[in-house]
């Protein structure tokens, strides 16, 4: 349903003299099947929005070709927008109206009659839990209410491609959870699914496959339990937080250096006041770990063993950890 190959883009910014470019997106590859849930992982300006924006024909790629529904995106781009949906990061509802007037709009927008357009937008209130200020100003919701509706106005035609950029970003815990239930929900109704992300659960619960994307460049790609399988092993996370913050200090960096060397873990990487080491058995390793460590006069917090995360594969992969 989707199919990219070489997707780039730059922006010029500034003038004359002083003008640069910005490579926002350096080619990009990737393929969704129908009926899939596929995420673009990444931390910030990575180049998530201007992917999507290209594909929702919001703006000209650089460079690279890609078709939606077998659509070609360059050339047919007003063919390609009637069978997408678009969900932008920013919230475009601030006004006067109200959510069940503007989803009415929207879905008469989409040459749907009153009464059906009036049918859908009663589901789609149902639907993303908005009955308790569907009637009133849309100036008066919470972050996490406006973000329902965005979603709730960019599915309302039964788009055959979604594109959500940021679907859950604003919203409690609970609400995301509800979101992930009206993803899925609207890949039952046929609907195939591109969305952006920067939350590491999201991707692993949400997304059959993910690319990973950093400046402008996808680093790895699979379903996330493949991902995770390219971490072989287990890791450890040996807890230096109390000591960075408290008086000893310096624990992290020695016992970083000291690991690394040890003949048992495969990489040591500190994270946040935490040091991280792969290993290929927790069961074995962390012995040898406490050992060599107080052999050093080292006493860490928490020891905890845990399997591969979707961030130690982007740690792998860029050097840097996304929950950082
Ligand atoms: N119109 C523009 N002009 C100049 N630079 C831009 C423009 N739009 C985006 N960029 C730059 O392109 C890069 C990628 O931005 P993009 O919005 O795609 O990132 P993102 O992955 O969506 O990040 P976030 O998680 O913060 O939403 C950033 O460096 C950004 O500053
Ligand atoms: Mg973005």
């Amino acid at each position: 349903m989707i199919e990219a190959t070489g997707l780039r883009k730059s922006f010029r910014v500034g003038r004359g003299r002083g003008a640069t470019t910005v490579d926002a997106v350096r080619g990009v590859d990737f393929a969704v099947r129908r009926g899939e849930i596929v995420g673009f992982l990444g931390p910030n300006g990575a180049g998530k929005s201007t992917t999507l924006r290209m594909l929702a024909t919001l703006i000209r790629p650089s460079g690279g070709a890609a078709t939606i529904a077998g659509v070609d995106l360059l050339r047919a781009p007003a063919q390609v927008r009637r069978r997408i949906g678009f969900v932008a990061q920013a919230s475009g509802t601030y006004d006067d109206s109200t959510a069940r007037r503007d989803l009415v709009l929207q879905a008469r927008m989409h040459g749907l009659s009153k009464s059906v357009a009036q049918e859908l937008a009663a589901g789609a209130i149902r639907a993303f839990q908005l009955d308790d200020f569907a009637d009133r100003k849309i100036k008066t919701y919470s972050g996490g209410q406006r973000r329902r509706l965005d979603v709730a106005l960019g599915v309302i035609h039964s788009p055959q491609v979604m594109f959500l950029d940021e679907p859950t970003a604003g919203l409690d815990p609970p609400s995301r959870v509800r979101m992930w239930q009206e993803v899925r929900r609207l890949r039952e109704a046929g609907m195939t699914i591109f969305l952006t992300t920067h939350y590491l659960d999201e991707a692993d619960s949400l997304c059959d496959r993910v690319s990973i994307i950093d400046a402008g460049r996808i680093v790895a790609e699979g379903t996330p339990s493949a991902l995770k399988r390219e971490i072989s092993g287990d890791v450890v996370a040996v807890d230096f937080a109390a000591e960075v913050a408290g008086e000893t200090g310096g624990d992290l960096p020695a016992a970083t250096k000291l690991l690394a060397e040890a003949p048992y873990v495969h990489a040591a990487e500190p994270v946040d006041g935490t040091l991280r080491l792969y290993v290929d058995s927790a069961a074995t390793a962390i012995p040898q770990i406490m050992r060599a460590l107080y052999d050093r006069g080292i006493e860490p917090g928490a020891i905890e063993a845990r399997r591969p995360s979707l961030d130690d594969v982007f740690l792998a992969k860029t050097g840097r950890s996304l929950a950082e």
